[in-house]
């Protein structure tokens, strides 16, 4: 690594905000929970925050209690509030508040509107349509794509075999389960984050998994046990200081109570294999219900490359874009495949990641279904844009520590709160400038 008067190092003990793939779990789930539920460690970014504005909507009584604890009234499995005319449900950027909400719309007595904003306009939902039409849901898209037109049916399990690796379609076929006759099996060819069949499992709904071929089924029912759930740190918003303490100078990050559940830890086993030097101290069980958790330190290291493909995509799918930075300081190739469902998130991280990094200075190729980096490059200051994608900009601004100039991202407004609100500012607390005659030491608490 080349250093340079402006490199930043990341120092400090701190912890990241709540999953946010759990905390809108627990929100639709304790939605149809019989009574109250109590989440503690809600996530109260953007995303959540459309998850939780649509289910009030649709009459479920929802109290924030503060920032991070809230209290839902659960109306029961099958007792969503029936609506006579549609009801417009703006999902604004978030593809789990969408597809999880039309799995759970498409048995219920409600007729709605799912929208959202242009960005969410663009990614597909036939994936979660024509399983759900499947089951008898009645429901209209556009062109394969958002608004969608729900009026709510009497559904049927299917056996389901999941065409792309999508939790969200997963869940959203589990959500339709709830209230569909008969039993709704699903296989999958490469197993998805599980977080929606752990947390049915804690509220007793009956739900099957094999671990061994990770199918799933779930029979119908009209009774779940509310949620008492504290939600631990979110590995998806830790994988940016992580990679940003592990690509700086002097660098030293310690975070707790993150979440390490298998299916998404993929991030920390590359960074092992990268020879990251990365201790992972695993929580004693049960402080997050069925979800493990870690206390994880990063120090900067000394990167080579390595191949990320199969099994190992869907268990870091959020984490590729800032793998393509960490690539980018590492010694050798590193090569991304069949992550072609990079192309279909908020925006096309294959095309973004790789044009933002190249206008830093990187050596990234972009494929059909990944990249390919060559390393180490030094990375010097440009004008980059977030595409108004969150993880691109979490991304730029840990970039952005090892550059010799300043990247200035120069697209409107700030959508880190999308996933991790109040990101900028822990990472301006966590960050020390380094000069080469100061190096600088900062206990750990
Ligand atoms: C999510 C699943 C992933 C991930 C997204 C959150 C979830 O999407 O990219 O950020 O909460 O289920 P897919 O399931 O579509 O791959």
């Amino acid at each position: 690594m080349t250093h340079h008067p402006r490199m930043q190092s990341l120092h400090g003990t701190t912890s990241v905000p709540g999953d946010k793939s759990i905390s809108h779990r627990a929100l639709i789930l304790a939605a149809l929970a019989d009574g109250s539920s109590q989440i503690e460690g809600f996530l109260p970014s953007g995303d959540c925050l459309a998850t939780l504005n649509c289910l009030c909507q649709l009459g479920v009584e929802i109290e924030r209690i503060d920032e991070r604890s809230v209290r839902v009234i659960g109306k029961g499995s099958d007792r969503f509030r029936p609506t006579e005319a549609p009801v417009h449900l703006d999902c604004h950027r978030s593809g789990t508040t969408m597809r999880l909400l039309a799995g759970t719309l498409a048995g219920q007595r409600v007729q709605a509107t799912l929208l959202g904003e242009p960005q969410l306009l663009r990614r597909p939902m036939r994936r979660v349509v024509e399983p759900l039409r499947e089951m008898g849901a009645l429901i209209d898209d556009t062109d394969g794509k958002a608004p969608l037109q729900i009026e709510g049916q009497a559904l049927h399990g299917i056996e389901h075999q999941l065409a792309v690796p999508s939790a969200q379609v997963k869940s959203a076929i589990l959500l339709a389960g709830l209230t569909a006759k008969g039993i709704t099996r699903i296989t999958q060819g490469t197993p998805t984050r599980d977080h929606t069949e752990r947390m049915l499992q804690r509220m007793g709904a009956p739900i099957v998994v094999n671990e061994t071929t990770s199918e799933v089924s779930i029979h119908n029912t009209r009774s779940l046990r509310p949620l008492s759930i504290s939600i631990p740190g979110d590995l998806s918003s830790a994988a940016f200081l992580l990679a940003g303490a592990v690509i700086s100078p002097d660098s030293d990050v310690k975070l707790h109570r993150v979440g390490i559940n298998p299916t998404r830890t993929g991030l920390l086993d590359v960074l092992k294999t990268m020879g990251a030097d990365i201790k992972i101290i695993t929580d004693e069980p049960g402080a997050f219900g069925n979800e493990p958790t870690a206390t994880i330190r990063a120090r900067s290291s000394t990167l080579r490359g390595v191949t990320v493909d199969g099994e190992l995509v869907p268990r870091m799918i959020d984490e590729l874009p800032v793998l393509a930075l960490l690539a980018t300081q590492a010694f050798g190739t590193t090569i991304v495949r069949n992550a072609g469902e990079l192309r279909f998130k908020e925006t096309d991280r294959i095309e973004t990641v790789a044009n933002e990094l190249r206008a830093l200075g990187a050596a990234i190729t972009a494929t059909t279904d990944g990249f390919v980096v060559e390393g180490p490059t030094p990375l010097h200051g440009a004008n980059v844009s977030d595409h108004g994608d969150h993880r691109l900009a979490m991304m730029l601004a840990i970039a952005s520590l090892i550059t010799s100039g300043n990247c200035p991202i120069v697209s409107g407004e700030d959508r880190t709160h999308d996933s991790f609100p109040g990101f900028f500012t822990m990472l301006e607390k966590l960050k020390v400038p380094r000069t080469r005659t100061q190096p600088v030491k900062r206990a750990l608490r």
